[in-house]
């Protein structure tokens, strides 16, 4: 299991990453159509600016990504159909109360940042844009009317809707991993916490390259895989927590430069990532030339088409549940120990 040897407070960004060959952030020997992902004995160094601490620490990852569970193995709500089921119901409470827990207003304009949303005339696109709390923070930068939110939940786009700064958004019903966009369309790509319930992310990702035009820029937030036991068994349970590793191959492979990864994380957990986070990092990659990306993979993985057993699609939507429920206990348990051990010693 890859671990970062670092862990504490501080906003951290990965400034560049190595490959043992040298190929800058370009694994080699994987096959990241699903199967196997990077060669055990490929190692990531990265070295990561520690900015409130103003030096430089080089992170030696030493495991590969293959050793944890793949990704191409869904937990028990990773499928288009339960997370559909899954929106149904958190779409109601969402933004009052699991929001708040995870991803506040400050990480949300923290983690947009490297997005460089720098003229109100660019095209973005918001994917996975659910309730519309992104794209709140999108239109302080961009104007409303050339933001598209597309997200496969009706009931979070319903809520997205009724937002005033959004009433001039484009907003569209579809899927993360085939969008109704055509190749070079927008100027930025925006997805924050949909990653976790794709069944197939580098799908996901390929497409944020091939809509993004020339010099375009996607930038991803999504979780981190907790190292604690407890915590990394119902995230395994729950959706897809990837590792910092993970993210930075997808972008690579589906051909974006310049990726970086810059950690977020609510202020009261003072920088712990023992638990995983379910916003937990920014990636960003530069689209370096137009057309489609140059990976190419096979038909998707889930037919959404075909039936299923309703007793099982009851058990596992059960399961995932009750496996998400730890990360609503987590935020408030890293809250009280933030308001009951002194501010100079770690929690
Ligand atoms: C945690 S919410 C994030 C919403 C919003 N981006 C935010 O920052 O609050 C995840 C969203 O991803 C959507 N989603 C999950 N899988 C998707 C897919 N394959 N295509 C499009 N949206 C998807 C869900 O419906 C849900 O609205």
């Amino acid at each position: 299991m890859a671990s970062l040897m670092l862990s504490g407070t501080g906003k951290l960004t990965f400034l560049n990453c190595k490959t043992q060959n040298g190929n800058g952030f370009g694994l080699s020997g994987s096959d990241f159509n699903g199967k196997s992902l990077i060669s055990p004995k490929t190692s990531i160094n990265a070295k990561i600016r520690v900015s409130n601490l103003k030096r430089n620490i080089v992170v030696r990852s030493s495991s590969s990504v293959s050793s944890s569970r793949p990704s191409s193995q869904p937990r028990f709500i990773q499928h288009k159909k339960e997370a559909f089921w899954f929106y149904r119901f958190l779409s109601i409470v969402y933004d009052h109360v699991i929001n708040p827990g995870h991803w506040t207003e400050d990480m949300r304009d923290e983690a947009l940042e490297p997005a460089e949303l720098t003229d109100r005339n660019m095209i973005v696109v918001d994917v996975g844009g659910g309730t519309g709390f992104t794209t709140l923070g999108i239109v302080k930068h961009v104007d409303a009317k050339n933001v598209t939110i597309l997200d496969q939940s009706p009931h979070q786009l319903a809520k997205a809707k009724e937002k005033e700064p959004l009433k001039d958004c484009k907003i569209v019903e579809g899927d993360a991993e085939d969008l109704p966009f055509r190749t070079d369309y927008a100027d930025r790509y925006v997805s924050a916490g949909s990653i976790e319930y794709w069944p197939d992310p580098q799908r996901g990702i390929k497409e944020a390259y091939r809509v993004l035009k020339f010099g375009g820029k996607a930038c991803l937030i999504g979780p981190v895989y907790p190292t604690f036991w407890l915590s990394r068994f119902f995230a395994d349970d729950w959706m897809l927590f990837p590792k910092e590793e993970e993210y930075i191959e997808w972008f690579t492979k589906a051909g974006f430069k310049d990726v970086q990864l810059k950690r977020i994380g609510p202020k009261w957990y003072r920088g712990v990532r023992r638990h995983g986070l379910i916003m937990g990092c920014s990636v960003t990659g530069v689209k370096p030339a137009s057309g489609d990306s140059p990976l190419q993979l096979g038909p998707k993985e889930e037919d959404v088409e075909k039936p299923v057993n309703p007793l099982v699609f009851l058990l596992r939507f059960a399961l995932g549940i009750l496996a998400a429920s730890w990360y609503v206990l987590i935020p408030i348990y890293m809250w009280l120990k933030d308001q009951i051990v002194p501010k100079d010693q770690s929690i």
